[in-house]
């Protein structure tokens, strides 16, 4: 029980106002749809969220003040097309190869191979790991390697030192990993604003256009010369334009690094806390369990969101094309119980966490072995851990632990 109140604890660091609305929404989850001032309808239920997500005409992700809104100012109006419609779909069909969970995780195992090596060898040797700071740096290592971001104070257009497609991330080094994390983060918590703001202020569009052209100028060399076992490289070889590349690489990293992060980091406290850790070290063939009970209990992304795009019926309310609806998907997915390697499987919340229907995340194969990679490390002696320290982000999108120090038991 307390396992589960310190993972909640940390969505109340987090946002404490939606902290409230996920904690009372697990309590009322059946009662289906009800309307919240202020909120608009909300659902908790595992089943109509799906039902929403899946969907398309009804349900839209690309409103008035959406976050495609956001995009087509930064990088222009044929972003709509990328969001939504027939370009979302031809996109998504072309781009369905591009993360497989066989070529991810051979890819977490080229970038974080020595990332990794040292963190396990700093907890053989009875030294101490920070595991919050390990997953941020983790995850920035993977876009830079992934997008070819430049790194190191090298020319991003591409001259001098500047980085090739094909460069793994070796010569980043980790404050590179943080900034690029960081740079991530702040253009999450951008679009996050706009969702909120029917006319973007000018000065929001600036800071995201900076952040996007900042991280992807390495993006069309990169395109043009990685070969296909690289991200870019795939990306074209499957047909994904240059320009379709560049905005796919923004929205990656709007959506793939916090939650990845997040995720990464409250399996473990997770595995610790419940105690579950001893299982999985008596029953190795359980890791894949540990991955899908890590990321419905933290679910990073809490909420996901749609506008009514045309009247509908959604467990028994009729909802009116420009309303909005909010799935609780955190508060789904929490209901079902507490974290256990040998939950049976529950059909209804089936990778709810990664959302249903055309906008299932794209990166769900390369989030699943980012997670596996690292606990797979961790426990890879066969020795339990203990958490040392820990203290939780404050004010920020996706809950997580800014500090989670482990060490041997
Ligand atoms: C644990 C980690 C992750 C979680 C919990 C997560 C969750 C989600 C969710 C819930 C959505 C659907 C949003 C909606 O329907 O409005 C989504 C979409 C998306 N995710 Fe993830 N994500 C994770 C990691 C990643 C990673 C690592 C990447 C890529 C590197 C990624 C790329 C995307 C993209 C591109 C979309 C948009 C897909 C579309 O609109 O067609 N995500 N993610």
């Amino acid at each position: 029980m307390l396992a589960h109140a310190r993972d909640a604890a940390l969505l109340v660091a987090a946002r404490p106002s939606v902290a409230a609305l996920l904690l009372a929404g697990r309590a009322v989850a059946a009662r289906g749809v009800v309307r919240v001032p202020r909120v608009g309808w909300v659902t908790a239920s595992p089943v109509l969220a799906r039902q929403a997500l899946n969907d398309h005409r009804a349900f839209s992700m690309v409103g008035e003040g959406g976050v495609g809104h956001l995009w087509a100012q930064v990088l222009g109006p044929w972003v709509t097309e990328l969001f939504d419609g027939p370009g979302h779909h031809d996109l998504r069909s072309r781009s369905r190869e591009l993360f497989t969970d066989a070529a991810a995780r051979e890819q977490v195992a080229q970038v974080w191979g020595p990332l990794l090596a040292s963190a396990r060898a700093a907890l053989a040797s009875g030294g101490e790991v920070d595991v919050a700071d390990l997953s941020r740096v983790a995850v920035g290592r993977m876009m830079i390697a992934s997008l070819g971001i430049p790194v190191g104070g090298s020319d991003p257009a591409g001259g001098g030192t500047g980085r090739d497609g094909d460069a793994t991330d070796d010569d980043a080094s980790d404050d590179d990993a943080r900034r690029v994390f960081a740079q991530g983060e702040r253009l999450a918590a951008t679009a996050m604003r706009a969702t909120t703001q029917p006319v973007l202020d000018a000065s929001l569009v600036r800071v995201a256009r900076d952040v996007v052209g900042d991280l992807t100028a390495g993006v069309p060399h990169a395109y043009r010369t990685a070969p296909g076992t690289t991200l870019l490289g795939r990306m074209r070889e499957l047909g994904v334009t240059e320009r379709e590349a560049t905005g796919l690489s923004a929205l990656l990293l709007v959506a793939g690094t916090e939650t990845s992060a997040s995720a990464m980091q409250r399996t473990v406290a997770l595995l610790v806390d419940t105690g579950e850790q001893h299982r999985l070290l008596r029953e190795p063939g359980r890791l894949d369990d540990a991955v899908r009970e890590g990321l419905r209990v933290s679910t990073p992304a809490v909420v996901i969101g749609r506008s009514v795009a045309a009247d509908v019926e959604l467990g028994g309310r009729r909802l009116r094309t420009g309303e909005s609806l909010l799935a609780l998907v955190w508060s789904a997915n929490t209901a079902v119980g507490g974290f256990r390697l040998d939950r049976p499987y529950a059909a209804e919340n089936r990778q709810l966490w990664f959302g249903a229907g055309r906008h299932l995340c794209l990166g769900a194969p390369l989030a699943r072995a980012e997670i596996r990679g690292l606990v797979e490390t961790l426990w890879a002696d066969g020795a339990p851990l203990r958490v040392v320290r820990r203290s939780a982000q404050r004010g920020v999108l996706v809950p997580g632990y800014r500090r989670l120090v482990v060490a041997r038991a």
